[in-house]
């Protein structure tokens, strides 16, 4: 398709809209395919009232009944299912361990520390670590405090680095910066009798087979080859940006899988030049059923959000902004927030257990 342009516009998207104006963009893809801005008086985030599926959801995590030990489903398709886990401080001998052989298995650290006993040696985690854990590699938990999961499933691929493009392969994070498993540190651990895993869990089909053995499963002395589990934590992230325009979702993907991509907002200094818009864009998301998770700091393009909370944006819904977060982006320099998103190129469903959680008036939070 070719590029074509009528009556007010601008010649850079999100810099030097007209005064009194609002930019919308309709794109393709996540805004990486074929893309316009439209300019308008008023945004489309102007409703008066919305009727049928498509309306803006907020979930609260931190009202979740709490079942320790235990994945609850919160969204999900065939791809992947989006889950909240709670595990209590470990007392004891760990004497359990999981496989999930219907997919891969991404954990985000929300709260809490500790290590993960894998196949292939220890992991040590702490707030605001990703834990990448491959499809059928056992895995258990020693949490130093009482934790909490956000857990991302792949179901239909394995999760990969994403296309760094022109930017290069250290771009966003480098891959020297994922903390490979620690054998020998788990060979020790095992000597003090931390571990004993004799139990083993294996979920496929979402059902559990109990394995059971006379001694440790974990008994690996050695392993060679690319596939194993790692970390990566959200300070050995470069969030990228212009000074002079935002920049799409795009610049912060940190892991794609088929049909879904995770990215992570992480604080930076806000953009410099005078015209530039400085809150996220008013935006149709075409393509992509948008999920956030609000880890921690001040969400600068929400109100009254507070962390443990989950905004569901399905493909087809307008937004941007909310009204306040516009007025009062002038007075910031940085951004201030984490923040997980989930983009999935099918519909997702929302668990009835999920639904409990609903902050029911969120669709009327863009009215001023
Ligand atoms: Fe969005």
């Amino acid at each position: 398709m070719f590029h074509y342009s009528q009556g007010k516009h601008t010649t850079q998207g999100h810099k030097g809209i007209p005064e009194g104006h609002y930019e919308e963009e309709m794109g393709r893809k996540g805004f990486s395919g074929p893309v316009s801005h439209l300019i308008k008086p008023e945004p489309s985030t102007r409703w008066t009232s919305i009727e049928g599926p498509l309306r803006p959801q907020l979930f609260d995590c931190v009202k979740l009944p709490q079942q320790w030990g235990q994945w609850q489903r919160l969204l999900y398709n065939n791809d992947v299912t989006i889950s909240y886990l709670w595990e209590k401080k470990t007392q004891g001998t760990v004497t359990k361990g999981f496989r999930n052989a219907d997919g891969e298995t991404l954990y985000f650290v929300h709260a809490g520390k500790g290590s993960v006993v894998t196949d292939f040696g220890l992991l040590e985690f702490r707030r605001g670590h990703y834990i990448m854990i491959p499809k059928c590699v056992g895995h258990t938990f020693i949490c130093e405090e009482d934790t909490q999961f956000l857990v991302i499933e792949s179901r239909s691929s394995q999760f990969r680095e994403p296309d760094r493009g022109m930017v290069g392969r250290n771009a966003f994070y480098d891959t020297e910066a994922l903390a490979r498993p620690d054998l020998q540190k788990q060979i020790d651990l095992k000597k003090s009798k931390a571990v004993n895993v004799t139990e083993m869990f294996v979920k496929r089909k979402d059902q559990q087979t109990r394995f059971t053995y006379s001694d440790c499963v974990f008994d690996a002395v050695g392993w060679k080859g690319d596939f194993f589990p790692f970390t990566l934590h959200v300070d050995d992230m470069m969030p990228m940006l212009s000074a002079r325009v935002h920049l799409p979702p795009s610049a912060h993907a940190t892991f794609v899988a088929h049909n879904f991509v995770i990215c992570t907002f992480l604080p930076r200094p806000l953009e410099s030049d005078k015209d530039a818009l400085k809150v996220p864009f008013y935006h149709q998301n075409i393509d992509y059923d948008e999920v956030l998770f609000y880890h921690d700091g001040n969400f600068f393009s929400r109100d009254n959000l507070h962390a443990g909370m989950m905004s569901f944006h399905p493909a087809g819904f307008p937004h941007g902004p909310h009204p306040k977060a516009v007025q009062k982006i002038d007075q910031k320099t940085h951004t201030d927030e984490y923040a997980v998103m989930i983009d999935t190129w099918n519909p997702l469903n929302v668990d009835p257990g999920f639904e409990k959680t609903e902050v029911k008036e969120y669709w009327q939070s863009w009215m001023k």
